[in-house]
């Protein structure tokens, strides 16, 4: 039986190895491949909120920052990079499955145009499609300021030995990733009335037209800046996050209320998006479903995530209104 037992490890180990050696060759293959005028992969660049930022809060007085533990505990060399996550996120993946490194945060002070040339995160944690959503974390980019700060790369990279054909032909081909809008719920309207104006002025239907009709003005310009492959996450079911668990679950159960509006706002974002797509025929509108991939991790935590009630991992701090986790 004991034999048995390691035979099962040292097979276990084995696929583990010859897993590495396929990784490692492809990487070696990709950089040999580079040696041999391979084109490099497309640049990336990704603007929205905590769930893409890479540190850019990092760099402003924002009170919601991630460069402490326990973020980035699975992270290479375990650095908490001001990313909202134990590990990597989304866009690093992306990067990873294209080949490329991941980009630097747009407020990185060490960057090099080389580096830009390769893509910018612009996402900033509290940020949202409306101006003031998030105010209650002091400084972060907004959704807007993304894309002047976008203008503004575009500007460096027409200005180096790209040029303006280079660099229109980099931004034509370029990924562009887009999560936004979560905290123009969580962390503007659904906050208390004393805290946002918004809800006294706005119906729940017309409040999520007005950040459809904005976001979709904000594509628009995106779009006359060059970009072509856009992808836009539409909001996961924000009724499951530590915040609103804290607020109104009594059980730990997702907050039904709370899913059903990101699930209305949903429908409108994916109609938006198919109609900018008739509109603008020649670029690609990407809707990804993170609501669906999310809720049926929550739901079935087999499918290879985990779901843990998050009052066991954390301690969430609802009076300040802060999403911050700390150590228990
Ligand atoms: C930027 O580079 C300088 C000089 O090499 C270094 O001292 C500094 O720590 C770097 N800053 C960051 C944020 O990495
Ligand atoms: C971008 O351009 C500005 C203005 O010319 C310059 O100050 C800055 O260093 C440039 N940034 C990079 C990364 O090249
Ligand atoms: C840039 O593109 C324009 C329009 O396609 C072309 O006329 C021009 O010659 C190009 N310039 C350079 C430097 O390649
Ligand atoms: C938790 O409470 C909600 C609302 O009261 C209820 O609908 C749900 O079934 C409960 N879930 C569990 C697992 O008890």
């Amino acid at each position: 039986m004991k034999n048995f037992d390691k035979r099962i490890e040292l097979a276990r180990s084995l696929r583990l190895w010859t897993l590495m050696s396929v990784v490692m060759t492809a990487k070696w293959m990709g950089a040999a491949g580079v040696a041999t005028q391979r084109k490099p992969p497309p640049a990336m660049f990704v603007f929205g909120d905590s769930l893409v930022d890479y540190g850019n809060n990092n760099y402003l007085k924002s009170l919601t920052k991630a460069n402490y533990k326990p973020y980035g505990i699975d992270f290479p060399g375990h650095i908490a990079t001001g990313r909202y996550c134990n590990g990597r996120l989304v866009p690093d993946f992306i990067s990873e499955f294209m080949g490329a490194e991941s980009v630097s945060p747009y407020l990185y002070p060490n960057a090099t145009l080389q580096d830009w040339e390769r893509g910018v995160n612009f996402a900033s944690a509290g940020a949202g499609i409306l101006l003031d959503t998030g105010y209650l974390f002091n400084e972060r980019l907004v959704f807007q300021k993304q894309l002047s700060a976008f203008l503004t790369v575009r500007q460096n990279l027409t200005s180096g030995r790209l040029g303006v054909n280079g660099t229109n032909d980099l931004v034509s081909k370029a990924l562009f990733l887009i999560n936004v809008g979560s905290n123009d719920y969580i962390n503007n309207y659904m906050l208390p009335p004393s805290l946002s104006p918004r809800i006294k002025k706005y119906g729940l239907v017309e409040y999520q037209n007005l950040l459809i009709g904005t976001f979709r003005h904000d594509l628009q310009a995106l779009y006359d800046a060059g970009a072509r492959k856009i992808v836009v996450s539409n909001l996961g079911p924000i009724g499951c996050i530590p915040q609103q668990l804290a607020l109104w679950s009594r059980n730990g159960s997702c907050v039904t209320h709370t899913n059903r509006i990101a699930f209305s706002y949903n429908a409108g974002l994916k109609n938006m998006l198919q109609g900018l797509r008739k509109q603008l025929p020649d670029a690609h509108f990407l809707y990804m479903d993170v609501y669906h991939v999310v809720m049926d991790h929550i739901k079935s935590p087999g499918l290879g995530g985990l779901w843990l009630p998050p009052v066991m991992t954390t301690r969430v701090e609802t009076a300040d209104a802060s999403l911050q986790c700390r150590l228990l």
